[in-house]
């Protein structure tokens, strides 16, 4: 059997999830799959970590030889890895770095990169598209938009389906929160509860106002051949919302883009539209095609576990295409 070494970087909520997924769900590839090697600026450079690395990891105690975060590009190139899982923070200020320069690094030593990172994905989509063409590795990032959902990657069971436009609920955060004021509660109150159940950052900035579901279109677009960038998309969030003044309609936070335009704001929706009714923190994305017409996927759009399984769904392409 085949055997394949992963290399993760990044080993918070997400990595961890997936130790623990692919542990559980190694018989779901044809093929040996295994961590060789982790890279977490707290927890050090763990080689070959033992089963318990997870329950170890929870504290945040160092593991492994303490890293100099400077010398990360350097143990990329020299690991035996044939796959890098890359877990890092999102960075918005600095345009995905340093995620991009370690999925770079790792596509000219050889590897194929598997993210979860919106940074560079959103910011160095071609860049990284040249670097796998130019090395013959792959890049997969399913769990940028819609974490284990299927989102972008439908298209590749549509063979010459071509895409008109895209509209969804792409940022569960606020879809909680929307949800919860439809119920009677203030913006606070229901961005309180958000915090308290994990889903929004202690920062909720990136959510509420509108720059999570943005990166997310562009990354989407992207994949659709259509340049849209943060700096030419009109972004606004759900933080001054008076949905009262919407009447009888739903509002949602909607992320919209066709090959001329992007957008993410409240939208007004009509009862009848299968999106308004889309609650709690679930993602919902339409796709208008040539062929089917509209399509659309609703489920869950993060969370540790739920994001996990994109990675196996990355993985699975990867090793499915016999690399
Ligand atoms: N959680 C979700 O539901 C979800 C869903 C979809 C996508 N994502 C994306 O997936 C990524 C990981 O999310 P997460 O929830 O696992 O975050 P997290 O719990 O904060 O974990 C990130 C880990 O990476 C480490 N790290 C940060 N910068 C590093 C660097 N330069 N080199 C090495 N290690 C570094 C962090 O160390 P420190 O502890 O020192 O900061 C931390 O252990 C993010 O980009 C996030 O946006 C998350």
């Amino acid at each position: 059997m085949r055997r394949y070494r992963v290399l993760i970087i990044g080993f918070g909520n997400v990595g961890q999830a997936f130790f623990r997924l692919l542990s559980m769900k190694k018989d779901a590839f044809n093929a040996d799959v295994q961590v060789s090697e982790i890279i977490d600026r707290r927890r050090g450079h763990i080689i070959n970590p033992g089963p318990n690395v997870v329950d170890e990891a929870r504290s945040g105690r160092l593991l492994g030889r303490r890293i100099d975060i400077d010398e990360v590009p350097q143990l990329i190139e020299e690991s035996d890895a044939d796959i890098v899982c890359e877990f890092t923070d999102l960075n918005i200020r600095d345009r995905g770095e340093p995620a991009f320069t370690y999925l770079s690094t790792a596509i000219r030593s050889g590897k194929h990169v598997i993210t979860t990172n919106k940074g560079p994905i959103a910011f160095h989509y071609d860049e990284l598209m040249e670097l796998s063409r130019r090395y013959n590795r792959l890049v997969r990032f399913k769990g940028t938009v819609m974490a284990g959902t299927p989102s972008f990657n439908v298209l590749e069971l549509l063979p010459g389906a071509s895409v008109n436009y895209f509209m969804g609920i792409l940022n569960g955060t606020t879809n909680f929160i929307l949800t919860r004021m439809y119920e009677g509660m203030s913006f606070n109150e229901a961005l309180r509860i958000a915090q308290e159940r994990g889903y929004a950052e202690a920062d909720p900035s990136l959510d509420i106002d509108g720059w999570d579901a943005a990166l997310k279109a562009i990354i989407i677009s992207r994949v659709l051949g259509w340049r849209h960038s943060l700096e030419g998309m009109e972004v606004r969030g759900i933080r001054d919302i008076d949905i009262r003044a919407f009447g009888d309609k739903i509002v949602k936070l909607i992320a919209f883009a066709n090959k001329d335009v992007a957008y993410v704001k409240p939208m007004a929706l009509d009862r009848g539209d299968v999106l308004a009714h889309v609650n709690e923190n679930l993602n919902a994305l339409r796709i208008g095609t040539d062929t089917l017409g509209d399509i659309m996927v609703i489920g869950p759009g993060a969370g540790p576990m739920e994001t996990a399984q994109a990675v196996l769904t990355d993985l699975a392409y990867i090793i499915n295409r016999g690399y």
